[in-house]
């Protein structure tokens, strides 16, 4: 078959969500998530959103990005599906021919698939995706690790927090959602030690009320005993809905060395959880997790997805 490849457009978005929907079995994508994926990434290109058509009707799509993450040069497969009536003719290695291409001559020193940091629908190849998994292979990528998504049961508990909150209060330490004009700060925060986590936060910070809790320690006054300074700093936070948009996403979070084995991880956690579901979930999703003891521990969350991660070597 000859195989028609054109660059995405605008107009695309709707025929391309109902394209995605048909043929990813285990997914489901509204168009507001699917525009998040494609404009609203930090590093969109739509010459590398390539849609293999036959007349009006779209038959294949592969979505590539390249992002510069500590001195390497990244190229990812972001989105991918054929039409389940015209797979095993060639149209995914064509959009991948084409897309490699493209990653070459912009110099790309190594590609992935899906675990795309900033902005990912899923951080790897659901292995169910079988087809997938053989496309990989058969493409010349070699499998280096897996991410696993975390679930949480919504309903299982209140998520209150305020006892714990005025204990660690007594001690200078003040949790509160962060305000808007608070991004600055909480930037600044995490930009040395997780800076591939500003996107995300930025994100968060588009929520009214910001989808954002933060830690602030308050320098005791040497003079007045346990009054606390007014200006605190920032020394933990939590985040979600910065990824995935009205989907339940949890996360990034992190607390700054000084301060951990507090008890503020687990506060800021569950303040996060009860947004949550106060937004109408009635599942977190606790996503490409590293401390899984942590999550158990305070949320009860229980392994859900996993996904495999490949990659290939250009140079
Ligand atoms: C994965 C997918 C995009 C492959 O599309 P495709 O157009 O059928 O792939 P191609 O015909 O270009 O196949 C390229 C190579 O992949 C391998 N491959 C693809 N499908 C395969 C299958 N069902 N069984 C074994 N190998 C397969 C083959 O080695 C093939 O080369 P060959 O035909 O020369 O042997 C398609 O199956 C799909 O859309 N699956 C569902 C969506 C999906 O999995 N997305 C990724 C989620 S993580």
């Amino acid at each position: 078959m000859e195989h028609q490849i054109r660059t995405y457009r605008p107009e695309d978005l709707s025929n391309l969500t109902e394209f995605l929907n048909a043929n990813l079995d285990y997914d489901s994508l509204s168009k507001s998530l699917l525009k998040e994926k494609l404009e609203g990434d930090p590093d969109w290109e739509p010459e590398k959103a390539l849609i293999c058509h036959d007349g009006e009707k779209i038959i294949g799509f592969m979505q590539g990005v390249i992002r510069d993450i500590r001195g390497t040069k990244y190229g990812y497969i972001k989105l991918m599906a054929v039409g389940k009536s015209y797979r095993r003719q060639g149209i995914a290695r064509a959009l991948y021919e084409e897309l490699e291409g493209c990653f070459i001559s912009d110099n790309v020193d190594v590609v992935r698939i899906y675990d795309v940091p900033k902005n990912y629908f899923m951080p790897g190849i659901d292995p169910r995706y079988t087809e997938a998994v053989c496309f990989a292979i058969r493409m010349g990528f070699k499998r280096f690790g897996d991410a696993t998504n975390l679930i949480v049961d919504l309903n299982e508990s209140v998520w209150d927090t305020a006892r714990e909150e005025k204990s660690l209060k007594i001690h200078g330490i003040e949790i509160k959602r962060a305000e808007v004009h608070e991004k600055q700060n909480v930037i600044d925060f995490v930009k040395d030690e997780w800076a591939l986590w500003t996107h995300e936060i930025g994100m968060a910070f588009n929520d009214d009320p910001p989808s954002i809790h933060i830690a602030h320690l308050h320098a005791r006054l040497p003079r007045h005993g346990g009054q606390a300074s007014r200006q605190g700093k920032i020394k933990a936070f939590s985040a979600h809905n910065g990824n995935n948009k009205g989907t339940g996403w949890f996360g990034p979070m992190g607390t700054h060395p000084e301060l951990r084995g507090k008890g503020i991880g687990s506060i800021l956690l569950k303040r996060c959880l009860k947004d949550i579901k106060l937004m109408g979930q009635k599942r977190a999703i606790i996503p490409w997790i590293d401390h899984i003891d942590f999550y158990v521990h305070h949320a009860n969350a229980r392994v859900d997805r996993v996904f495999w991660r490949y990659e290939k070597l250009l140079k």
